[in-house]
């Protein structure tokens, strides 16, 4: 199964980009970075039906199985070129729906970075409730935190993608409510 890593901040050399080089050479998955494309969040007009979003998702969908989303966090959330990437989704339920049905099957993961701690299950909420929506399957996700080393729950995330068994990975911080 050919996986890639989509990674989304809002610079091309911070921490988002230090976690994924780290994930890609432990993994030697590919890499895409959403900085290297333009597109404009989601328009009920699809007025922007031909930036390089819908291109961006057929390579993705014809070259890949496995998605692993990138993402700092901020503000309690996945970056702001994340969430429009997301929001574009929507393009392929309405104006590309045979690629948007090609989504199903696919699978999904996730990882985030940020210099606090996780922020509990519902951080990954629009990851996880996204993949089973599109009917993707959905195989995991785990926080990392930018000044600690974090190569052992890197590591771990690999083998939990790779082995397509979903358990949370243990965080050591999750908030309980
Ligand atoms: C706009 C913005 C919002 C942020 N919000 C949070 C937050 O809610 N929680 C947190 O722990 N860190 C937050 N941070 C810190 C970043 O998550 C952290 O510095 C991350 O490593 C930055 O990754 P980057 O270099 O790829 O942008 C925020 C940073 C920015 C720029």
């Amino acid at each position: 199964m050919k996986k890639v890593i989509i990674a989304g901040s809002s610079r091309k050399d911070g921490d988002t980009e230090k976690l994924v080089n780290q994930l890609a050479d432990l993994s030697g998955w590919d890499v895409i970075d959403l900085n290297d494309y333009q597109f404009g969040y989601y328009d009920y007009e699809h007025l922007n039906r031909d930036d390089d979003y819908l291109g961006l998702m057929q390579k993705l969908i014809a070259e890949y199985d496995v998605f692993v989303f990138a993402t700092p966090v901020y503000w309690y959330s996945m970056s702001g070129i994340m969430k429009v990437f997301f929001d574009r989704i929507t393009d392929l339920l309405t104006i590309e729906k045979d690629l948007g049905r090609k989504l199903r099957g696919k699978k999904m993961a996730a990882i985030s970075c940020s210099i606090g701690n996780n922020l509990g299950e519902t951080f990954w909420l629009p990851f996880s409730e996204t993949a089973g929506y599109l009917g993707m399957d959905y195989l995991g996700h785990v926080h990392t935190i930018t000044d600690k080393d974090e190569t052992a729950r890197i590591a771990e995330f690999v083998q939990q993608v790779n082995e397509e068994r979903w358990k949370p990975v243990d965080t050591g911080n999750v908030i309980k409510s």
